[in-house]
Parts: C-alpha cells; sequence; structure tokens
C-alpha cells in the first residue's frame, strides 16, 4: 500500500535472533485509525482484544475499537487504571480473569493501545494466558514509541523492585501514529526523552545532537516534531535488540541509568516519579559514575545533564530515602552474584557493563544527586 502523500511510511524492521520472520514498526500519522486493516493483513484472528487504560482509552479507545472492526475483528475492550501502579498482580490478575471469563483464547489478538505500562502489563498478561496469545502494540506515549513497545521485554513489577515478573514475548506489529502524542500531558511528553537520550548517549550520539536542536529551535512543544527522533530512537533500539534479543550482550547497555532510576521508583512506591524522570536521575548518577570509574570526559557528561534539564527532566532529587533506596539497589535484578552491575559509559556513543565491588563511588555519587 502506498503512503498518503506527505506522510511518508516509515518502517523499521525487528528481527529476532534465531526466526526468520522479522516484525514491522511503523512510524506514520493516522496508524492508530487503520489499525485493523494493516493488523488484518498480518493474521486470521477473530477476536481482538483491545487493552488500554482510561486516559488513553477516553481518548483513542472508540477510535480504535472502530478501527479493529473495519478490519473484521470482534472487538472486546479492557480498561486498566492509569499509571505504573497497573503494572501489579492484582491488575494482572483481574485482566486474565476477566479474558477467561469472558472465554477469550488462542484465536484472539490482543491489541495494547497505550504507554509504556500498558503495553508492560498487556504484552506480559498475552505472553502468559492460553501459554501465549498474539499481540500487537499501539504505543501513546513517546517513551513507548521511541522504546517501551520495541523488543518483547514485557513485564509487571512487585513491590520490591521493578519489572521482577516477565517474559519476552515479541508483538506481532508496533504502530506507532505521531498524531497520538498530541494529547499528551507535557509532563509524559518531557519524560519520553530520558529514554531518547539514553540511546544517544550509549549508542548513537547523533540522537544527542538533533535533541538539543530541536530543544535549540523550541519544537518541544510540538509533539509531531518529535516524530524523527521516535525514528531514529526505535531503529536503534531495533538494532540493538537483533544483535541480543535475551539481555546477555549489548541489549543491557540500555540499562543505562537505570540502576539507580528503578531504585528510586520503587523507594518512592512508584508514585513520585514518571520512569523517564526517575531515568533522567538516574543517568546523572550513571554519567557522573562513569567520569569517576570509566574515563568519560567530564565535559561530555556536563554535557548531557545540561541537555536533559533543557527538555525539562529532572537531574536531581530533593532527597533519597536512604533505606528504601539502597534495599531495592541490592535487591535489583542486575545484580550479579556478589557485585553490583551497572551500565557505564566511558565516551558518547559507547557503553560497557561494569562490576562494582565496592558500593563507595556509587555512594557518593548518590549523595551528589540531592546538592
Ligand atoms: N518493555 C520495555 O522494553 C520498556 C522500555 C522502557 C520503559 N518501559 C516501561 O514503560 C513504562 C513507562 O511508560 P510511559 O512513560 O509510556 O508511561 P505510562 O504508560 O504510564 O503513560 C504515562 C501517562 O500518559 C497517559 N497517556 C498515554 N498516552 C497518552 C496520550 N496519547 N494522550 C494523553 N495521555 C496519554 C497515560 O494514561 C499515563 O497516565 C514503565 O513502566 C517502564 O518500566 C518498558
Ligand atoms: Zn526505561
Amino acid at each position: 500500500m502506498r503512503a498518503r502523500t506527505g506522510n511518508p511510511t516509515r518502517m523499521i524492521r525487528v528481527r529476532v535472533p534465531g526466526r526468520t520472520a522479522r516484525y514491522p514498526v511503523r512510524v506514520e500519522r493516522g496508524l492508530l485509525a487503520r489499525a485493523g486493516l494493516l493488523l488484518r493483513a498480518m493474521g486470521t484472528h477473530r477476536t481482538a482484544v483491545l487493552v488500554t487504560d482510561a486516559t488513553v482509552g477516553r481518548l483513542y479507545g472508540a477510535l480504535v475499537a472502530s478501527a479493529l472492526s473495519r478490519g473484521g475483528y470482534r472487538v472486546r475492550v479492557y480498561n486498566v487504571p492509569d499509571g505504573e501502579r497497573a503494572k501489579s498482580f492484582p491488575v494482572f490478575r483481574r485482566l486474565c480473569e476477566a479474558w477467561a471469563r469472558d472465554g477469550i483464547t488462542r484465536d484472539a489478538v490482543v491489541v495494547a493501545l497505550g504507554g509504556g505500562v500498558v503495553s508492560d502489563l498487556a504484552g506480559f498478561a498475552a505472553a502468559s494466558f492460553y501459554r501465549g496469545l498474539d499481540w500487537a502494540v499501539l504505543p501513546t506515549t513517546l517513551l513507548a514509541q521511541a522504546d517501551a513497545a520495541i523488543g518483547g521485554k514485557v513485564a509487571i513489577d512487585l513491590e520490591t523492585g521493578k519489572n521482577l515478573v516477565g517474559a519476552y514475548h515479541h508483538p506481532l506489529a508496533v504502530f506507532a501514529d505521531p498524531d497520538a502524542l498530541a494529547t499528551l500531558p507535557a509532563r509524559a511528553y518531557r519524560a519520553g526523552f530520558a529514554e531518547i537520550v539514553k540511546m544517544g548517549v550509549v549508542a548513537r550520539p547523533s540522537i544527542l545532537d538533533a535533541v538539543a536542536r530541536l530543544a535549540r529551535r523550541g519544537g518541544l512543544g510540538d509533539p509531531s516534531s518529535a516524530a524523527p527522533l521516535v525514528l531514529a530512537a526505535a531503529a536503534e533500539k531495533a538494532n540493538l535488540v537483533g544483535k541480543d534479543e535475551r539481555d546477555q550482550g549489548v541489549r543491557r547497555h540500555l540499562n543505562f541509568g537505570h540502576t539507580v532510576g528503578h531504585a528510586l521508583e520503587t523507594a518512592y512506591g512508584y508514585r513520585r516519579f514518571l520512569h523517564g524522570e526517575a531515568v533522567s536521575v538516574g543517568m546523572v548518577a550513571a554519567l557522573r559514575l562513569s567520569v569517576l570509574e570509566a574515563g568519560l570526559d567530564p565535559v561530555d557528561a556536563v554535557e548531557v545533564e545540561t541537555l536533559l534539564r533543557s527538555v525539562g527532566l529532572p537531574t536531581s532529587v530533593r532527597e533519597v530515602p536512604d533505606r528504601p533506596f539502597w534495599d531495592a539497589l541490592g535487591r535489583d535484578k542486575k545484580r550479579g552474584r556478589a557485585k553490583l552491575r551497572v551500565v557505564l559509559c566511558p565516551a558518547i556513543g559507547k557503553a560497557k557493563v561494569f562490576e562494582m565491588s565496592s558500593l563507595t563511588t556509587l555512594r557518593r555519587v548518590v549523595r551528589s544527586l540531592t546538592s
């Protein structure tokens, strides 16, 4: 099918190691309204199980439900609560119970419509229910379009830590519609830049230049201008997933900033920070640690911090709740047997996994986040 004039189809393909098929990530305006027909071309499922949160459901639920009907699906809609706390066992269980009550079986395709919370939760439910239903993602936040919807990692949180229960379950397709970003609250929009900057720091420095240009031009307020950044970040994510699906090598680099970021989110009971905000502060910690432990040029570290501030992301916190933070860090699943694993950046565009034998430097760096 030809793209409409002025709206070129942008297609990335994610290669899953060991599988011949690649799945598409499309970034294109108007995709939400065409999701049903596009998805129909990918399978013969009879039922579409549309999972969305309260806010996104209100905004786009009807549009996507009728698009799915036009694709010939019998549509069932399931609303989950907004926000990180929906990535929990109680919500997961309620969702699966509802599917079971409604007689959802393997002829269904799960369609996740929303941000990273919805795609992680619905993707994990799709991975588990009937030992695996097909699914597709319609990401509606900048963060999910640029990162979370791609790569097949799906999970829910425990009180003791983020993403501790999950699976690898790739979607049939990712359809990212930049038009959906227009309704995103400013805070959620800004949070998306954290993962985009992360991709620039660990793998593709040109992304940092593009974010800086956008900030200088005052384009941050216009979500449609983020589409090229979504594409660049999504392409880089697809590239890393294609090289290392299961987090054994380069995909781990995407955890840059997440050791401290996840511990902050957990320590505050998933209420205080959006994920991107916590990752932003976590990246500042990782950059400072990289200067001390991996030879990163301090000027580069400061430049990235300045860039994060220029897109409105936090680079410090008023306080770190000492006990819950260090407890969460200790339980972080990236912890090796005896040593804490962190991702460091020896130079912009490069990353390496580092095992910390002592926490002394990290404690110093974490203290510096509150000053
Ligand atoms: N699986 C992965 O590879 C991966 C990667 C990165 C992040 N994540 C996960 O993603 C989650 C964060 O995702 P997020 O930042 O998208 O948060 P989110 O899903 O909570 O969305 C943020 C808020 O924006 C609202 N919203 C979403 N789309 C909207 C729209 N178009 N218009 C108006 N409001 C809208 C939502 O209702 C929500 O309140 C975290 O749980 C994180 O762990 C997963
Ligand atoms: Zn993240």
